[in-house]
């Protein structure tokens, strides 16, 4: 199912909005919808969440009213996009910041909040989330999860989740969920593949701060350069670009 009640006129898949702030509640109003629609439509919403620090506005503003109360908690299911394979107090843990900024702040069932094992071996850690996924989504072999809505971000490097540029784990095409090493900062992470992102119902890329205007500029007017972020095309989903007035300024419809 897509989202029917996008709140805003969209060109071309992008969204273009004043500052972070209205980037956030954009964003949160995405994820509301789309829980309400799916949580009426099928009595579930499964959502992967990314990292970084762009969505944590995000995160913070469901938290709180009117989203606290309006989305359905009780039907909604959050994974990740990726995760690095740090200690779960250590400030570069996605799931440790969103428990802080989300998880802990709203009344979702505790076995509806599926980290990535980032605490054992990285490919250990890979196989089990790949098991997580396989259970929660009864997958057959070769079958894919069909994730409701995949919050992605983008690094100045054109990376999204965890799959940085001229990785071969760009090209992996059996395995769900995969072990890496890369980023910033440059530790083992876990990432879900692009197979798996392409089989999404939705996606909406984050975006906020002039310093992603290059790499935005270049993933919609360089059609030469080959990012990562790029081979992010849902098989039969909808792809929104969601930013700020910065992260646009290299694109005219920011004008
Ligand atoms: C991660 C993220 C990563 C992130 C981008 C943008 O774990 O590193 O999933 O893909 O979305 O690096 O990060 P910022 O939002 O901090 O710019």
């Amino acid at each position: 199912m897509k989202i029917k009640s996008f709140k805003q006129t969209i060109v071309n898949n992008r969204i273009v909005k004043d500052n972070p702030d209205d980037l956030a509640k954009e964003a949160a109003m995405i994820f509301s919808a789309a829980a309400l629609e799916c949580a009426s439509e099928k009595g579930l919403f499964t959502v992967a969440l990314s990292g970084g620090s762009t969505p944590k506005l995000m995160h913070r503003l469901l938290a709180e009213e009117p989203f606290l109360s309006e989305i359905p908690w009780i039907r909604t299911h959050i994974f990740w996009v990726d995760e690095r394979c740090v200690p779960e107090d250590h400030l570069s843990n996605n799931f440790a910041a969103a428990k802080k900024d989300l998880i802990d702040r709203v009344p979702i069932p505790e076995s509806h909040v599926y980290p990535m094992p980032a605490q054992v071996p990285s490919e250990k850690g890979a196989v089990e989330y790949q098991r997580i996924l396989s259970d929660f989504f009864n997958l057959g072999p070769g079958k894919l999860p069909h994730f409701d809505l995949i919050f992605l971000g983008m690094g100045t490097d054109g990376h999204t989740a965890s799959l940085f540029p001229d990785q071969r784990v760009l090209e992996e095409n059996e395995r769900l969920v995969v072990s890496v090493k890369g980023g910033d900062p440059d530790v083992y992470r876990l990432t879900i593949t692009i197979p798996v992102l392409n089989n999404a119902r939705n996606i909406v890329f984050l975006i906020s701060g002039r310093k992603k205007a290059h790499i935005i500029k270049s993933v919609f007017e360089n059609n030469q350069v080959s990012l990562p972020a790029k081979r992010v095309c849902p098989v039969d989903g909808t792809l929104i670009w969601l930013m700020d007035r910065e992260a646009a300024s290299s694109l005219s419809i920011s004008k």
